[in-house]
């Protein structure tokens, strides 16, 4: 078996998400090829049984290397089991506007593209004040302070589930 883990990235947490996942399939005896889409040009996706591709949410869009990614392999890509790993801190929450609204980037992604992942994660993201740009930094302090009160807003936070996600796969894998 082998499997693609193609990630599109910002401050560097998705990369953590998916090197993590691949850990844990290689020590599990699985083949993974661990790729920024960024670098995926040309790449031949019958090289691979199934497909894991993931993006983080940054103003409600995933970063566009993932949609010129999946809009130049429609049927390619339709023919693998895929997973789509959505890395947002709106998933480190309940509320249900918030869940909304990350069905809605999961919806303008299929629009924009065609790609309809048959299976569809989201994936409590990270708060990285020193990857931030000022302007970045004042709008994140802003969003945290309001949904993790108990939050140090100097201090990077994880919210990912690590244990989660590890199953998560495996229960894909299974599937
Ligand atoms: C400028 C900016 C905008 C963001 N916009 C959203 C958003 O619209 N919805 C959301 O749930 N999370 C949003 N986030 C949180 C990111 O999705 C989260 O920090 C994620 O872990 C980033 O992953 P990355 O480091 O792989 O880019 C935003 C973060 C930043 C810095």
């Amino acid at each position: 078996m082998k499997i693609l883990i193609g990630y599109a990235t910002s401050e560097g947490h998705t990369r953590k998400i998916c090197r993590h996942i691949a850990d844990h399939l290689v020590a599990g005896g699985v083949s993974v090829e661990l790729l920024p889409l960024a670098e995926a040009e040309g790449l031949e996706l019958s090289r691979f049984d199934r497909v894991i591709l993931a993006a983080s949410v940054h103003a409600g869009h995933y970063q566009r290397t993932l949609s010129d990614f999946v809009a130049a392999q429609p049927g390619a890509l339709a023919a693998h089991p895929a997973l789509f790993l959505s890395v947002s801190l709106a998933a480190a929450g309940h509320d249900a506007e918030d869940w909304k609204g990350l069905d809605k980037v999961v919806e303008d992604l299929t629009a924009a593209t065609g790609w309809q992942p048959q299976c569809v994660a989201h994936v409590a993201g990270a708060y990285r004040p020193a990857d931030y740009d000022l302007l970045r930094r004042f709008v994140m302090r802003q969003i945290i302070a309001r949904k993790d009160p108990e939050a140090d807003l100097d201090r990077p936070k994880e919210y990912t589930d690590w244990p989660a996600l590890e199953q998560l796969v495996q229960d894909w894998l299974a599937d």
